[in-house]
């Protein structure tokens, strides 16, 4: 079966409690793409331990094979990367398929704009589907020349060149995606490449770049920042532990706070301010939780995550949350529709371009899941029932191919004395390849 084609997988997931255990974090997504791409551009061997081996970090290893890189996978997550330098990617011979990841699609393209190639991305329906011209248009105007889909997507046609124009770019969309993108390219550019944003997104690539000795300057702006990377550097190999995954340990860490009589504890995960939104929401709902830092991997503070069976209440979450928890909210929905009393979280409209359209996804499940739910513009209402079984038939979910959509209503499964239906839990293969086996590992029965 082909990358990103598991064969659908429906899973009926009933109350379970007593969730009991100690799971080690699978790697960060986001790192683990931008570890695989700025190796590649660097001068001589990385290794990098701890990588997520998952369908989405896949697409970035073969796409870079397909550049040129050579890559070796030595023992289950840990693989070494030889990078070819900057500029130094070649032709690929069939188009770069990029299956379901965003992350994947969008730096690449930052980078393959920046050397003397033609490459077609490509990807699943979902990807397909999801707005390209948010990194086309700045990489335009950097000199490269690409070609979009009718509607906007993929299939595109990358036309890089060896010497981009470095520009001043203002995120018009807290994106640290596009945001990557141009940096990525900024890399290729003789001169000095910045970009501004309003609201702190995540900074892995800020941060790699600078431990692969790029140099990169950042300025703090009122509430947001602009950073500056100086192209045409000669990038140096690492070795690289790579942090765990905050939105993948999110999944285990809610199942324990909605259970009754539960404490896991998730070691290892990356606690980067720019990835802590979620955790600071369930704080303020009443989450038991437990934050031990264990110092840092790859540059990034880890810390071990404790969650214990809580009461939560209902909370409000502003916009300017949003950046810092943008792939948390399908769980915190799950979160909010358990505890006591409303949640309203503002500021949503990004979740309508995720995977799947996740504003929609959560509300249709929510509702077959018998939970008040309201949506007004960007604003989401969810009445919290108060951990009380809401339904008599069991809810069929559909996951509309959304590996985040299947694993927070997963969790919600495990809540309630009725069993729910999921329709395709084949999908977590993209972010969290290990979920089922982690939550039969804390005691879940299936
Ligand atoms: C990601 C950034 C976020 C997030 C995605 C991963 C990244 O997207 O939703 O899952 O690795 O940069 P945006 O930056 O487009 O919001």
């Amino acid at each position: 079966m082909a990358m990103g084609q598991n064969a659908v997988t429906p899973i009926e997931v009933s109350s379970n409690n007593n969730l009991c255990g100690v799971l080690s974090g699978s790697g960060d997504k986001s790192i683990s793409h931008r570890a695989l791409i700025i190796a590649a551009l660097s001068a001589g061997c990385s290794r990098l331990t701890g990588l997520l081996v998952s369908d989405d970090v896949r697409c970035t290893i073969e796409a870079l094979r397909q550049l040129g890189i050579w890559i070796s996978e030595s023992n289950g997550n840990s693989v070494l990367v030889h990078g070819a330098g900057i500029g130094g990617l070649t032709d690929p011979v069939g188009p770069l398929n990029l299956g379901n990841s965003g992350t994947a699609a969008r730096l690449l393209m930052g980078v393959v704009a920046g050397n003397p190639i033609t490459a077609v991305f490509i990807g699943d329906e979902s990807l397909s589907g999801r707005p390209m011209d948010r990194v086309v248009k700045p990489l335009s105007d950097m000199g490269a020349s690409i070609s979009l889909s009718e509607g906007g997507g993929l299939p595109a046609t990358v036309r890089g060149k060896n010497s981009l124009i470095p520009i001043e770019y203002h995120l018009p969309v807290a994106s640290a995606q596009v945001k990557s993108s141009i940096l990525l390219a900024g890399l290729h550019c003789p001169g000095v490449t910045s970009v501004t944003e309003d609201r702190l997104t995540r900074d892995h690539t800020e941060n790699l770049l600078a431990k692969f000795g790029a140099d990169v300057q950042v300025e703090a702006l009122n509430g947001g920042r602009q950073v500056y990377v100086s192209g045409q550097p000669e990038l140096i190999s690492q070795d690289l532990v790579i942090a765990g995954d905050p939105s993948s340990a999110a999944f285990p860490i809610v199942a324990a706070l909605l259970t009754k009589n539960s404490e896991v504890c998730v070691k290892g995960v990356g606690v980067n301010r720019s990835r802590m939104g979620l955790f600071d929401c369930l704080k303020e709902m009443g989450a038991d939780l437990q934050i031990i830092s264990r110092g840092a991997a790859g540059g990034e503070p880890i810390a071990d995550i404790t969650a214990r069976t809580s009461a939560l209440k209902g909370i409000n979450v502003a916009a300017d949350r949003a950046p810092s928890m943008i792939d948390e909210y399908p769980i915190l929905a799950m979160a909010a529709a358990c505890a006591d009393g409303v949640t309203v979280m503002q500021g949503l409209g990004e979740l309508r371009v995720k995977e799947s359209n996740r504003f929609t996804s959560i509300v249709e499940g929510l509702t077959k899941c018998g939970v008040k739910v309201e949506e007004k513009g960007n604003v989401m209402t969810i009445v919290g029932g108060g951990g009380r079984a809401r339904w008599r038939d069991m809810p069929k979910i559909r996951t509309h191919g959304d590996h985040r959509i299947a694993m927070a209503f997963f969790v919600m499964g495990l809540t309630c004395p009725q069993p729910i239906m999921i329709d395709d839990m084949s999908m977590v293969a993209t972010s969290y390849p290990g979920f089922t086996d982690d939550m039969a590992l804390l005691g879940v029965r299936l």
